[in-house]
C-alpha cells in the first residue's frame, strides 16, 4: 500500500489526529455526545400530545427545564411555536407599547429585533447599538422602559459579562433572547422578565420549538395590558384578560414534535449526568478556553470580542489579522472550505452578516478533545492558504 506523504505548508504539517465529531456548526449544534436515534424509542409517535402519555412528556420538559437551570418557583415556563424566534415575537408582540421601550442590539439577531419593534411595531423606542465585536454599555439603559437585549450575541461571540447593570428594581420589563446563553451562561433570574431559548442550541436538541419563560411581573403585564394591533393564534398567550395557565403546563397552542420533545428529555438527562448547569457551563468554558489559548499562541488570528470579559462562550468568533489577506471573506470562506473538505470541521464560517472570519460553536454538547483535535487543522488550512495567496501573487 502506498503511504501518502503527509503535505506540508510552510512549516506545518497536515496533522493525523482529527476530531472524532466535526461538528462545529452554532445551529443546530452537535447533539449530545453518545446520541442514537435509538435514544429516543420512548417517544409517543402516533399520539396525541394532549394525551396522558404526550402531556407528561411536555410537563417533564418544562419540569426538567425548571429543575437544571435553576428557574424561581413562580416563573412561569412554556413551549411555543417557531422556535426561539417565536418565543421572541410572542413576547414583543404581546407586551410591548404599554410603556416607552430601549432596543439594545450588537449583532445579527440584536439587530433583528429592533427592526421587528421599530419598523414592524412602530413603537416609541431608543435603540443603543454597538459593532461586531463591542457590547452596549448596559448601565446606561433605562431599565424603567421595557428593555429588549440578546444576551449571547451568537453572531459576534460577544456576551453579557453578566447582570449587574440591571437594577432588580425596575418599572419596565427585561426580555431577553438567552438561546445561545441558556445552559452555558449563568442567568440571573431575578434581571430577566422574559427569557427566550430553543432545544438546539446548547443542549443540541431539534428545531422547531421555543422555551418562553415568563416572571411573575411578566405575566402581570400580559393580564393587565391589551396591545393596539391583533395578535395571531400562535401568539396568543391570555384569553379573557388571564394568562393561558395551560401553555405553561404543556398544553401547547398547537402541535409539538413528540421525537422533538422526547430528544430535548433525552438531552436534559444528558446535562444531568455531566453534572448540570455547573458540568455545562465548565464544558463550555474548558472548550472557548482551548481557543481562546490558541488565538493568544498565534498572532494571525484573535477573536472578534474585544474584551476579553465578554467573550462568548458559546459562539466564539474569530478574525484573521494577518496582513498579508487582502480579501478576509474570500481567505476566511477558503480556510473554512479547506477543514470541511478534509472533514474536520462543519460549518464553521462567519455568520452572513457578521464581519470575516470563523464561528466556532463551543457549546456543551462539544467535546473539548474535539476542539483540541481541531486547531491544529485551523493552523494548517491557514498557511496553506497564505501559500496558496503567495503562489497566486
Ligand atoms: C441569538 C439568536 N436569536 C435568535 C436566533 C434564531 O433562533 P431560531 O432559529 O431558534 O428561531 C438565533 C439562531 O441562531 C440566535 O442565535
Amino acid at each position: 500500500m502506498a503511504i501518502s506523504k503527509p503535505a506540508s505548508h510552510g512549516n506545518v504539517r497536515k496533522p493525523t489526529t482529527r476530531p472524532a465529531n466535526p461538528r462545529f456548526s452554532s445551529g443546530p449544534c452537535a447533539k449530545p455526545p453518545g446520541f442514537k436515534l435509538d435514544n429516543l424509542s420512548d417517544a409517543p409517535l402516533g399520539r396525541s400530545h394532549r394525551a396522558a402519555v404526550g402531556k407528561a412528556k411536555l410537563k417533564a420538559a418544562i419540569e426538567e427545564t425548571r429543575d437544571l437551570l435553576g428557574v424561581p418557583a413562580d416563573y412561569r415556563i412554556g413551549i411555543v411555536p417557531a422556535s426561539d424566534t417565536g418565543a421572541v415575537e410572542m413576547a414583543m408582540w404581546s407586551m410591548l407599547g404599554a410603556r416607552k421601550a430601549t432596543m439594545v442590539a450588537w449583532e445579527s439577531f440584536g439587530a433583528g429585533w429592533v427592526t421587528d419593534v421599530v419598523k414592524q411595531l412602530k413603537i416609541d423606542a431608543e435603540v443603543k447599538t454597538a459593532e461586531y465585536g463591542q457590547i452596549v454599555d448596559m448601565a446606561s439603559v433605562d431599565y424603567d422602559t421595557d428593555v429588549v437585549f440578546t444576551w449571547n450575541g451568537t453572531t459576534s461571540g460577544v456576551r453579557m459579562p453578566n447582570g449587574d447593570a440591571i437594577p432588580a428594581d425596575r418599572d419596565g420589563l427585561t426580555i431577553c433572547d438567552a438561546t445561545s446563553a441558556a445552559f452555558a451562561q449563568d442567568l440571573p433570574w431575578d434581571k430577566l422578565d422574559v427569557t427566550t431559548f430553543s432545544w438546539q442550541k446548547v443542549l443540541g436538541g431539534e428545531a422547531a420549538h421555543g422555551m418562553l419563560i415568563l416572571s411573575p411581573r411578566a405575566v402581570e403585564r400580559l393580564e393587565t395590558y391589551t396591545p393596539a394591533w391583533p395578535l395571531p393564534k400562535v401568539f396568543r398567550l391570555t384569553k379573557g384578560g388571564k394568562l393561558i395557565e395551560g401553555i405553561f403546563v404543556g398544553e401547547t397552542i398547537n402541535t409539538p414534535s413528540m421525537l422533538a420533545v422526547e430528544d430535548y428529555l433525552q438531552a436534559l438527562d444528558w446535562a444531568r449526568s455531566v453534572g448540570g448547569l455547573k458540568g455545562l457551563m465548565a464544558r463550555a468554558d474548558a472548550n472557548a478556553q482551548a481557543i481562546f489559548a490558541f488565538c493568544e499562541g498565534n498572532d494571525w488570528i484573535a477573536n472578534l470580542a474585544d474584551d476579553p470579559a465578554t467573550r462568548s462562550n458559546t459562539s466564539v468568533c474569530l478574525k484573521f489579522t494577518d496582513d498579508r489577506i487582502s480579501d478576509g471573506a474570500v481567505f476566511a470562506k477558503a480556510v473554512a472550505k479547506r477543514l470541511e473538505s478534509e472533514g474536520v470541521a462543519l460549518d464553521i464560517g462567519a455568520y452572513r452578516d457578521a464581519p470575516a472570519g470563523l464561528r466556532i460553536w463551543c457549546g456543551g454538547t462539544v467535546e473539548t478533545s474535539d476542539i483540541e483535535a481541531m486547531l491544529p487543522w485551523l493552523d494548517w488550512a491557514f498557511h496553506a492558504e497564505i501559500e496558496a495567496l503567495a503562489q497566486a501573487a
